[in-house]
């Protein structure tokens, strides 16, 4: 039987999973407002954040998209194996699939995803090269609510990195991701510990909804 009065999360991956390893770490030292990571799921059998989810005894479950005749049938698929484990949060964490409504449905203002920029500047693939190409002097990272949109849902939490003269791609990506991985856990628990959406504006504080108890 599940503890339903603990927050259950789902972790997306599809690779490294270096933000997952940033999560597992963060809920084993109490910093995800209680909630617990209860399964990761890849679309790829050679994600290197499998091992690590593994690793720790988290159960790992591999849904090839290829397996799939369109993105929402590969959706209800994800939907189906999260809600059997009574999963209320998702966390995309490097998940590299676009998701369609059947998925941003099924949780609704419960689904997170990490970007290396400071959205709304380049979203999509690539951002630390376009953020360099672009000339900016400041980039971060973000933690958004996912909608349908590409990288355009309601932002979470933000901070930022800045961009050095000597900076390479890899060199600005390495500074942004190690922003990332306080990032994540600190959005986890803020979105766990409730918040209202005003708009596009996501807001903290005591009296939202989902924050009693808290
Ligand atoms: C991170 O840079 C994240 O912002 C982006 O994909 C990368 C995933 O890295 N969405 P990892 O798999 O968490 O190491």
């Amino acid at each position: 039987m599940e503890n339903t009065s603990v927050p259950l999360v789902g972790v997306l991956i599809s690779g490294r999973g270096s933000n997952l390893q940033a999560l597992i770490e963060a809920g084993k030292a109490g910093r995800l407002g209680g909630a617990r990571i209860r399964v990761v799921v890849s679309n790829r059998r050679d994600a290197q954040g499998l091992q690590r989810a593994e690793a720790v005894g988290i159960e790992t479950v591999v849904i090839p998209h290829q397996a799939y005749p369109s993105r929402e049938e590969f959706d209800r698929a994800l939907v189906g194996e999260l809600r059997r484990r009574a999963v209320t949060i998702v966390c995309l964490a490097g998940f590299m699939r676009l998701v369609t409504a059947v998925f941003c449905d099924a949780f609704p203002g419960a689904i997170l995803n990490i970007h290396p920029s400071l959205l709304p500047a380049f979203p999509g693939p690539d951002a630390q090269r376009q953020a360099l190409a672009h000339g900016v002097k400041v980039s971060g990272a973000t933690v958004h609510l996912v909608t349908p949109e590409l990288d355009a849902g309601p932002i979470v939490c933000q901070a930022a990195v800045a961009v050095r003269e000597e900076d390479t791609v890899e060199s600005l990506a390495e500074r942004i991701l190690a922003v990332e991985h306080q990032l994540y856990p600190e959005a986890v628990r803020r979105v766990v510990e409730g918040f209202t959406l005003e708009g596009r504006r996501v807001r903290f504080g005591s009296g939202a909804p989902g924050s009693e108890g808290a």
